[in-house]
Formats: structure tokens, C-alpha cells, sequence
């Protein structure tokens, strides 16, 4: 029986990551669920699963060496998904280090736990271990609004924001233990994803938010930066298939071909929330046009990303499945039926965070 060590469980991809292998694996898996629970973890993301028998929840900071250092003694894992992290970049503008902390350093104490725990005393590793590092576009920087231009595996690393910055970091640790240890490993770098269980901090969420409040729909800057989205169900098919046939030591680009300017992406979800809400419903007439709102634009606002996913096509087969229409009519389905869900995420703290990073803007 495979055992997954998924770390950042709690959050949005690695949640629908442990739905995705429930469905497709049933109960022939243990999956060991690390997660701090910082703001952004959410035990409610794990509904239906927590009560399966090879299921198992472990409330841990990856930084506390000690404590992972013992789970990895105690527990025979196969493969490592490494998703926790800081992962909003405007608040790594406001507050870098704790991004360095969890990111860098968090993935440092992950990468050394499971190198004591798998390493032989002849300097190899058993046949079927693996650490899948989950990763980002952002590492590579920001590309120009030119349609010919791409992502590929060998562009080089060029982070701006202190976010992509610790990633770039925590992606370099990875490859130096591959480099030096023959540490059994991928990196996954993936762009834009939405979909269910995304912390309404992240533009698709808090737009469809704001527009069920009525409330303005803040655009940064001139609204016309492009980010490539991809529905979060075809990034977990992805990373399943990384761990299962990828090959060790390499880098895969994972994403939709599917980029839009945010003004479009916003139009599109204003367009959709009207078509799906019904008539006598009194937040549709609210939803319009006029709610959209320019506002001070992020600080070192990457311009463009755009993924070439070829490698992950070839090698293994991907292709993302869901078109950005039909993605978003799910996402949206899927936060009108949550509405609870919601209302727990928009309370209390992400108050307070709203203020702060929106009212003077
Ligand atoms: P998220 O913020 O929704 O979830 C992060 C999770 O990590 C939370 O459950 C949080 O509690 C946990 N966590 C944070 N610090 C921790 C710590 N010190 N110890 C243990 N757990 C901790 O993030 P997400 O959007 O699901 O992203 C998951 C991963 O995928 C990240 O590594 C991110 O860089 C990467 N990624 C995200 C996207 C995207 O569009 N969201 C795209 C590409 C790559
Ligand atoms: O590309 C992958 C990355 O995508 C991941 O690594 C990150 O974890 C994830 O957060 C995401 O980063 P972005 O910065 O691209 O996502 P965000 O949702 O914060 O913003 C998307 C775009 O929308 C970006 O151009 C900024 C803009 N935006 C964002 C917010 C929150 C707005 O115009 N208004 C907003 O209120």
C-alpha cells in the first residue's frame, strides 16, 4: 500500500490533491496530511476524507525539525508532495520573512528529514521513493506581451517578488540535492490555478466574493497583466502522474495554454455569476460592470506568464482538460453551494486583512 507524506494539505491544491487520489486510488492508499494551519489551512477542505482508514492528519510546522525528523523515523513513506507554503504574493510584499521561513527553510527541513530517513548506507535510495516538490511559473520571472513567448523547463530563474523569490530558493535546494546526493526528485512548476477550496485572497475567489456582496472589484494597475489559469483537478492529474511516470531528477512545466488578461478573466465572472444566478435572486441585478474598480497597482507587478507544457506532454501524456469556461461555471457552482464555506473564510481575520491591504489603495 503506497503511503503519501502530502504536506499543506489543508490548503487549496493540496486539498483537492487528497480528493483527487481518494477518487482515483479508493482506499488502497495512507495518506499522512502535515499542515501547520496557518489562515490559510482549512480542516473544512478535507470533509469526507478525514474519516477514511489510511487517512491520518498531523497539526506540524515543516520548520520544526525535531517533530519531522521523528514522523519520518516512525513512518514508511513513499512519496513526499511537498505543497506547504506562504503562496500570496501581495502579503510576501508586506511581510518577506515568514515567507523565507516556511518556504526556503520549511523546505529545507523536509528535504534533510527525508534524506536521513531514505538514504542507504551506500548513498542510494530505494527504487520507488520520491519527493515531488510542488513549484511555480513565478520562478521565472515575467515575460512580454508578446504571444510567442514562453515558459519552457531551461528558461532561467528570474524572480521578483519576495514570494517567487523563496520558491526560486526552495526550487535550488531541491536541485542541489539531486546534484549532490541523488536525492530521488521532480519539480513541478505550474501556473495559475482555480478552482474549489481557494482562500478568497486570490483574484478568482475574491472577485466572485465581492460581486455576491456587491461589493467593488479592485483591478490593479491597468488590469491588462495576463496570467495562464488552469482549473485545479488538471494541476493534481498532473502532479499524480509526475509521481507515478515521471522521471527522476527532472523538471516539468505544468499548464492550460490558456492566458487572459485579468480585465477579461474579471469580465468573464461577472458575465457567468449573471447567466448563473436566478432571476428573482437580488444580488444579480447588483452584478455588473460598474463594479470593476481600478486601484493602486502591486509593487513589482509581474506583467505576463504564459507556461509551454510540451515536456509534460510528450513525456507523459498531460493535457489539461477543462476549458476556462466550463472551470469557472464549476468554480462558481462550487462557492454558490459552499456558501457557509465562505462565510467561515471572509470572517474575523480576513476582515482585518481586507482593510489593510485594500482601503488605501
Ligand atoms: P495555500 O496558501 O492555499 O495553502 C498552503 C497550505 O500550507 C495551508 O494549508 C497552510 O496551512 C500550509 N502551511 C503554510 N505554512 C506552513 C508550515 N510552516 N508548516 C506546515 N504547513 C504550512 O496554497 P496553494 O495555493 O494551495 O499552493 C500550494 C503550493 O502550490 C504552494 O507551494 C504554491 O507555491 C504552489 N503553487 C500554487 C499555485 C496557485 O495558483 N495557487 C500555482 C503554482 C504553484
Ligand atoms: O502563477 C502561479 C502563482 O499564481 C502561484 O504561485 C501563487 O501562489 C498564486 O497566488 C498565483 O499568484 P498571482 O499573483 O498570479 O495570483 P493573484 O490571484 O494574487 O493575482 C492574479 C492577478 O490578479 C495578478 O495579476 C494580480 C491581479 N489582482 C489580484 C488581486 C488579489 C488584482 O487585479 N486584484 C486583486 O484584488
Amino acid at each position: 500500500m503506497k503511503t503519501y507524506l502530502v504536506t499543506g494539505g489543508a490548503g487549496f491544491i493540496g486539498s483537492n490533491f487528497i480528493h483527487y487520489l481518494y477518487e482515483k486510488y479508493g482506499d488502497g492508499i495512507r495518506v499522512i496530511n502535515v499542515d501547520k494551519l496557518t489562515y490559510a489551512g482549512n480542516p473544512e477542505n478535507l470533509k469526507g476524507v478525514e474519516n477514511k482508514e489510511g487517512y491520518t492528519f498531523v497539526k506540524a510546522d515543516i520548520c520544526d525539525r525535531q517533530t519531522i525528523d521523528e514522523f519520518f523515523a516512525k513512518n514508511d513513506i513513499d512519496a513526499v508532495v511537498h505543497f506547504a507554503a506562504e503562496s500570496h504574493v501581495d502579503r510576501s510584499i508586506v511581510n518577506p520573512e515568514v515567507f523565507v521561513q516556511t518556504n526556503v527553510l520549511g523546505t529545507a527541513t523536509m528535504l534533510n528529514a527525508a534524506r536521513k530517513a531514505w538514504e542507504k548506507e551506500d548513498g542510494t535510495y530505494p527504487e520507488g521513493k520520491k519527493f515531488l516538490h510542488v513549484s511555480t511559473d513565478e520562478v521565472y520571472g515575467s515575460l512580454p506581451d508578446d504571444d510567442n513567448a514562453f515558459f519552457y523547463e531551461t528558461t532561467p530563474y528570474a524572480p521578483h517578488s519576495p514570494y517567487s523569490a523563496s520558491k526560486a530558493g526552495s526550487d535550488l535546494l531541491v536541485k542541489a540535492y539531486m546534484d549532490t546526493y541523488g536525492f530521488p526528485a521532480n519539480i513541478t512548476n505550474c501556473s495559475n490555478n482555480y478552482g474549489p477550496f481557494q482562500f478568497p485572497e486570490k483574484v478568482i475567489p475574491l472577485m466572485i466574493n465581492n460581486a455576491l456582496e456587491g461589493k467593488k472589484l479592485p483591478v490593479y494597475g491597468d488590469g491588462m497583466n495576463i496570467r495562464d489559469w488552469l482549473y485545479v483537478r488538471d494541476h493534481c492529474k498532473a502532479i499524480d502522474l509526475v509521481i507515478e511516470k515521471g522521471r527522476l531528477f527532472e523538471t516539468y512545466n505544468i499548464g492550460g495554454h490558456n492566458e487572459k488578461r485579468n480585465l477579461e478573466m474579471i469580465r468573464i465572472i461577472i458575465a457567468t455569476l449573471r447567466e448563473m444566478l436566478p432571476d428573482d435572486d437580488p444580488r444579480k441585478e447588483r452584478i455588473s460592470e460598474d463594479l470593476i474598480t481600478f486601484v493602486a497597482d502591486r509593487k513589482g507587478h509581474d506583467r505576463r506568464y504564459a507556461i509551454a507544457p510540451d515536456k509534460i506532454h510528450k513525456e507523459l501524456g498531460w493535457v489539461p482538460e477543462t476549458r476556462f469556461e466550463e472551470g469557472i461555471r464549476e468554480t462558481i457552482r462550487w462557492y454558490f453551494d459552499n456558501s457557509e464555506w465562505l462565510e467561515h473564510a471572509t470572517s474575523g481575520e480576513y476582515q482585518k486583512y481586507y482593510e489593510k491591504m485594500y482601503d488605501k489603495r
